[in-house]
């Protein structure tokens, strides 16, 4: 997998992206946009001479549409519109833009190169970097893709000015998770940072550090064999929280369910590993300020953990596999964790006595 390089460019984003086109006509770049980031994000790059000219190819939003038509019709574009293997595709969008497009790049006549612009924090955090693409299929979400890195990221905070305070915050949760895989300094600066008045530039400065957090494990383990696995904390219990959600009709959005589900491997990482009950506390205490709740009733316990047992992160032998914190506490990463049932379900008892439910 080739490096990718993120760039932090606020306030220079033209300046930055006109050096990734590396001297191409503007005839064969190609931007991707959905709806949404059409109308906000697009006439950032169309009101400049040279991407003015560039032309654009809009899907519609939201991950249920991240679908092998709406890919299909990338490709159309790319092809009607005579793109070469040396043509660049600049993915506008959040993670669902920057999977669909990335995928679209990677197998377009065998492979072209791509940029990806996140347009929400979630995205820059977590699905623009890292080289995974791909679409949702048959019903399964991400079930068809490669791993294939960007030329770039480029990331300008000032995108992220006019989300949804729980859109902020749903990507914060991927930061939650990347301090508590990472070190005591990145941790604390996380516990420093003021989610009430929020200051774009230190936002800036925790985001490129959070975002080294995951460079330097996918560097390590592209194609996730083994530390990779650290970037799924909180998401074996989250998933199925998300997937619970979605099922009763009152989806919520994934950052929040990752927020709750490292609420119980927190208690499974200091019940199983010894992980120092102080730092579970202060995890869970910033999780619980800030995250509210997602009411979960005992009687769906077996099918949370049904649910759980069909994480694609397994190996297929019938046991959960978690990654939990350590004793030694923050960046004590274990992968691999086998956790019996009575144990899950008692992190969901954990989870529902700290939201209060
Ligand atoms: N979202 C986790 C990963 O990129 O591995």
């Amino acid at each position: 997998m080739s490096e990718q390089r993120v760039i932090m460019c606020a306030g220079e984003l033209i300046e930055q992206l006109r050096k990734e086109t590396n001297g191409r006509t503007a005839e064969s770049v190609f931007i991707l946009v959905d709806s949404n980031t059409r109308r906000l994000c697009l006439p950032a790059l169309s009101s400049d001479d040279y991407f003015g000219k560039v032309k654009f190819v809009e899907i519609a939003p939201n991950d249920d549409n991240k679908t092998l038509e709406a890919l299909a019709s990338v490709w159309t574009f790319l092809s009607e519109n005579k793109a070469t293997r040396k043509s660049l595709l600049i993915n506008l969008g959040g993670g669902m833009v920057t999977d669909l497009g990335g995928f679209a790049a990677s197998t377009f006549k065998r492979g072209m190169d791509y940029v990806n612009i996140p347009t929400t924090l979630l995205g820059a955090v977590d699905a623009a970097v890292g080289g995974k693409t791909g679409i949702n299929f048959c019903g399964y979400k991400n079930e068809i893709g490669v791993i294939n890195s960007s030329q770039s990221v480029l990331i300008d905070v000032n995108f992220f000015r006019t989300l949804t305070r729980k859109d902020l915050l749903s990507g914060y949760a991927e930061m939650i998770k990347h301090g508590l895989i990472s070190d005591e300094k990145h941790w604390n600066d996380m516990l420093k940072f003021d989610l009430e008045n929020i200051d774009y530039l230190q936002l800036q400065t925790l985001l490129r550090d959070s975002i080294a957090v995951k460079e330097k494990i996918v560097e390590i383990d592209p194609t996730e064999k083994n530390i990779r696995k650290a970037l799924n904390f909180g998401h074996t219990v989250g998933h199925a929280f998300e997937s619970h959600a979605m099922e009763v009709g009152d989806a919520i959005l994934h950052g929040y369910a990752v927020a709750y589900g490292m609420i119980s491997e927190l208690y499974l990482s200091h019940k199983i590993c010894n992980f120092p009950k102080e730092l579970m506390r202060q995890a869970v205490a910033l999780i619980k300020e800030n995250y509210g709740s997602l009411p979960i009733s005992c009687k769906v316990y077996d099918h949370l953990y049904d649910l759980m047992t069909h994480d694609k992160k397994n190996v297929g032998d019938g046991r959960i596999l978690f990654t939990l914190l350590g004793d030694k506490g923050i960046g004590d990463i274990r992968i691999n964790q086998d956790v019996d049932k009575k144990t899950i379900l008692e992190s969901i008892d954990y989870y529902r006595d700290v939201v209060g439910l």
